[in-house]
């Protein structure tokens, strides 16, 4: 091959815009902060579910498949939970580029861990939904268990315990999970998230 086939493909590479345009959608990172037993879960399940059922392309991140994969060597220290929401961050970049809407649970504590997901996904491309239930609800419903154990003191550092959870000063959305049903959050949600990713 002479050097005349060598010619620069920069200009071919497929960007973020033509795989968008390919999905007939706008890709986001919709990020669900809140404490554990807030409800992001069973949000960010449902949320999919209508997503998927209206013909977009989603991935939900959640602790079931990052902090027991990629993220496994992590526990929740605070560095450790900014290093979990950084490799997280880095990952939903990538989900960005390919075109997809990534939908994130993470309790995501701190503003300044919130502002470094932001700074790595930039402010554009995030939706940042504050999934708000009153410590004592979340600690009534307690599904996993976790608080009585936290209150027992068999887990140390747990968000709302004995360990810090600031309240989102700049959210998008705010969902009571406490005070509506499931179906109306997600009414909520798909209200404001519909005409951000639609394709015009
Ligand atoms: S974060 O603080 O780094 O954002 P992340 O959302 O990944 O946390 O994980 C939270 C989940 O891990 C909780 O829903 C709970 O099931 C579990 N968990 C185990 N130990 C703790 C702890 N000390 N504090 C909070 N959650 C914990």
């Amino acid at each position: 091959m002479s050097d005349n086939n060598i010619f620069p493909v920069f200009h071919k590479i497929v960007q973020r815009e033509d795989k968008e345009e390919l999905l007939k959608q706008k890709s986001k990172i919709i990020w669900l902060t809140g404490l554990s037993g807030s409800g992001k879960t069973t949000l960010a399940k449902n949320l999919d579910r209508e997503l998927y059922n209206r013909g977009f392309i989603t991935q939900v991140l959640d602790g079931d498949n990052i902090r027991s994969g990629i993220n496994n060597n992590l526990k929740f220290t605070q560095e450790d939970r900014y290093e979990n929401i950084r490799r997280i961050s880095e990952v939903s970049k990538l989900f960005l580029n390919c075109g997809i809407i990534a939908i994130n649970s993470f309790i995501s504590p701190t503003e300044e861990i919130r502002e470094m997901a932001i700074d790595i996904i930039g402010k554009e491309n995030f939706i940042e939904v504050f999934v708000n239930a009153p410590i004592e609800v979340c600690e009534q419903r307690d599904i996993k268990g976790l608080y009585a154990k936290a209150r027992r003191g068999e887990i140390k550092n747990f968000t709302g315990i004995d360990s810090l959870f600031e309240k989102p000063q700049n959210c998008d959305i705010e969902i009571h999970t406490d005070l509506q049903s499931v179906k109306e959050s997600i009414k909520q949600l798909l209200d404001y998230i519909l005409p951000k990713i639609k394709k015009d």
